[in-house]
């Protein structure tokens, strides 16, 4: 349809159709032909107006999608398509790692390959928006929804953003591509005390400078869809806020995109205390310039009797709808509302061959080795190996928000190593539970996310499976410990205070690591952990994290030196959580510990705790060692509207080719207002060959050195800076250029 033709049907809806468009419900109320009864009345919402609905949480499948699709469009009066909405986060049927370990490849051309296998998938399916890319700055680990985000820095999130975008919608072909709606806007990465749900407050420069750029580059990146956050924005819910809704994201940035509510938002407005109720909710979400209503019936019940009282104006109602139906017109779906949903393509592709190299790859690029004491891995060959622990022959490896992910497919460690050892050379068990009876209570339930009961029950197993895990232990040569976080630990409304890996695990490798003679860590988790008592008790440590459909065989690949690690920490580890939210790129102070003239008592330090996290952003260990040397600038003094090279030689003196990292942080010295001891602004994977030395070469230009000044302006100021060029955010070297207006 072209503009006109879109206006004339807008004109043509009748108040309660164009009401119609701004709702979305979930699949329970078109589980039958009939509408179903149970949800409307929970929910207050007329039979009436579930047939009028414009759009559907949650559900796939391409015969259900095509039958409810089918079904609606017989009884609708203007035949206008269902939008079918989901959680494709991180991958469909085949899962990729969770996004805080893809972000650990610093791969975005990786990264935005998953997402158009993902999309493809999905569409089979009869998706037609993912609820993806989650772009949070995430700078504490206690809050669970860390996972979903590629972590702490402004610059490596916006940068996945966009890579992220790009491969869910490519050029919207249909059967193809997914329409991509970033969330959670804004700053929901950030509440008070990592707890899920919890206020955010910070000031506008931080949340300008720091927050929002990614979101930013996902609606630069043409994101057809952006989603509002739960939490508060200077004290106003993200969902009621006009200046982050219609200033920023519409006016500022020019967003003309549909704006959804996160789950039940506007209702919950309510509770946070700034509407009276669901009719006052309603009329502050839609005067803020939200769009869709997701599952409340807010919209649907008070958006009529607020245009009746003049509360709402009828250009705003009309302004929201047109979005939606544009939203549809470009996905095709007046062409053709089912889109590629096809049973046939979907058993084609769900898990294809090609879906599954990719997210073999994608793991073996994110996983991030820790530690690696006495060269213990890769293990050598001949090698005994005994793997021990919950995660040892567990599918349970795609994470929480992998709501379609098939994990009957899920590759574990034990089926991937006995693919490749016999049991001369390779043995398992189980060891010890995930986690304690009373800690799994503690979880609760999580929608599409089933616990499993606990399998070792008795004394007796208990006892039986240590004994077996000891003999295990002195019969082999090395022992890999598969342990980690309950995956309902983390993702939404998975704030944890203690970070340490559960107690029923450490106190079991405690009764088992005497008779190792060389041992390996590997963490299943969706957040850092604190690892500071667990790390020198083993030779080495591989963060896994929720490596996904094919987590087992890219974990053995690293093992047995198939593939060398490279992925790199997007979030920093604490040393402990006491230090949490800790991230690389704070401020100085008027008081820091190294340089300040002041007697160390008297510095901004804890008396208790080093300062620095135990792994720092950007850390990651190899198989391969790298020097970095030559760091020069080409001119040092950098002039407006020009650039300065800093380029660096990086050699490999081992014996192993592989990928290094080579991150670029700068420093501005002295700004109108504080600055950061250094920030991330620019990074290149390269490949090293054994022996190899390659220079790596950073164009430094002013845009570089942009930031929010004194005066609220977007610009670079003049004066000193420092520039490092290294490994990690703590490992570099130094050279100083001047920037001269
Ligand atoms: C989550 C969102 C998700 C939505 C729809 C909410 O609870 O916060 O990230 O997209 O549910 O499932
Ligand atoms: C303290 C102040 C105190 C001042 C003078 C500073 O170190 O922060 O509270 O008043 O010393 O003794």
């Amino acid at each position: 349809m072209n503009d006109t033709q879109l206006l004339e049907l807008l004109n043509s809806l009748s108040v309660e159709e164009k009401v119609g468009q701004l709702i979305q419900l979930s699949g329970e109320f078109f589980n039958t032909g009939a509408m179903a009864v149970g949800p409307m009345q929970k929910l207050g919402i007329s039979e009436e107006m579930v047939q009028q609905t414009g759009s559907v949480l949650n559900v796939l499948g391409a015969d259900k999608v095509i039958q409810i699709q089918q079904e609606y469009l017989e009884k609708s009066r203007h035949k206008i398509p269902l939008l079918f909405m989901a959680d494709i986060v991180y991958g469909y049927k085949t899962v990729f790692p969770i996004p805080l370990a893809l972000g650990g490849s610093w791969d975005p051309d990786l990264v935005k390959r998953c997402n158009q296998i993902t999309a493809k998938e999905a569409c089979a399916a009869g998706a037609h928006v993912t609820f993806a890319p989650m772009v949070d700055v995430v700078r504490d680990a206690r809050w669970g929804r860390c996972m979903e985000s590629t972590g702490e820095d402004t610059y490596l999130n916006s940068v996945f953003a966009k890579a992220m975008v790009e491969g869910f919608q490519g050029d919207f072909t249909p059967g193809e591509s997914l329409a991509s709606c970033v969330k959670h806007y804004a700053a929901y990465g950030a509440p008070e005390g990592g707890r899920d749900y919890n206020t955010v407050d910070m000031s506008e420069r931080r949340l300008r400078e720091e927050y929002l750029p990614p979101y930013r580059a996902a609606v630069d990146a043409g994101c057809e869809l952006v989603m509002t956050s739960f939490n508060t924005v200077d004290e106003i819910p993200a969902t009621a806020n006009s200046w982050l809704m219609d200033e920023v994201l519409r006016q500022e940035w020019g967003f003309d995109g549909v704006l959804i509510t996160d789950y039940a938002a506007i209702a919950e407005l309510v509770a946070h205390g700034v509407a009276e109720d669901d009719q006052d909710a309603a009329r502050l979400a839609m005067n803020a310039s939200v769009d869709i209503d997701m599952k409340t019936s807010c919209y649907a019940n008070q958006l009529r009797p607020l245009l009746e009282e003049g509360k709402i104006s009828p250009q705003k109602l009309d302004e929201a709808v047109l979005r939606v139906l544009k939203l549809k017109n470009r996905l095709g779906l007046f062409e053709d509302p089912f889109r590629g949903a096809s049973v046939m393509r979907e058993q084609e592709l769900n898990n294809s061959m090609e879906s599954k190299a990719l997210s073999r790859q994608a793991a073996i690029e994110s996983l991030v080795l820790l530690q690696n004491a006495n060269d213990t891995l890769p293990l050598s060959k001949g090698s005994k190996i005994a793997l021990i622990g919950p995660y040892a022959d567990n599918q349970d490896l795609n994470g929480l928000w992998a709501v379609y992910g098939d994990k009957s497919q899920v590759v574990t460690l034990k089926t991937a190593f006995e693919e490749m050892l016999s049991s001369e050379y390779f043995q398992c068990t189980q060891g010890c539970e995930l986690l304690d009876s009373h800690s799994y209570e503690g979880l609760g339930d999580f929608g599409f996310f089933t616990k499993e009961q606990t399998s070792l029950n008795s004394d007796e197993d208990k006892e039986r499976e240590l004994n077996q895990a000891i003999e295990l232990a002195k019969w082999a040569d090395v022992v890999i410990f598969a342990m980690g976080e309950h995956t309902l630990q983390s993702g939404e409304a998975g704030s944890r205070t203690d970070l340490s890996l559960p107690s029923i695990q450490t106190a079991f490798m405690e009764q088992v690591l005497p008779w190792a003679k060389k041992s390996v860590l590997l963490l299943f988790n969706g957040r850092p952990l604190v690892l500071t008592d667990v790390q020198d008790k083993v030779d080495a440590i591989l963060e896994c994290w929720f490596p996904g459909t094919e987590g087992g065989h890219a974990i053995v690949d690293l093992l047995m030196g198939h593939a060398n690690p490279s992925g790199r920490l997007t979030m920093s580890f604490p040393y402990t959580v006491g230090q949490v939210p800790i991230y690389y790129n704070g401020f100085s102070t008027g008081r820091p510990p190294k340089t300040s003239t002041h007697s160390v008592r008297f510095t901004s330090r804890y008396l208790d705790a080093p300062n620095e996290p135990l792994y720092p952003f950007g850390y990651g260990l190899s198989y391969h060692t790298a020097e970095y040397s030559k760091l020069e600038i080409s001119n040092s003094v950098l002039r407006s509207g020009e650039s300065t090279e800093a380029t660096i030689e990086v050699h490999n003196p081992s014996a192993v080719g592989g990928d290094e990292v080579v991150q670029l942080y700068i420093r501005d010295k002295v700004g109108s207002v504080v600055r950061p001891v250094k920030e991330l602004r620019g990074f290149q994977k390269v490949h090293l060959q054994a022996g190899e030395s390659r220079t790596v070469t950073f164009t430094i230009t002013e845009d570089l050195l942009k930031f929010h000044t004194k005066e609220m302006e977007f610009e670079a100021e003049e004066g000193d800076f420092e520039l490092y060029i290294g490994k990690s955010s703590e490992e570099y070297l130094t050279a100083a250029f001047r920037l001269e207006k």
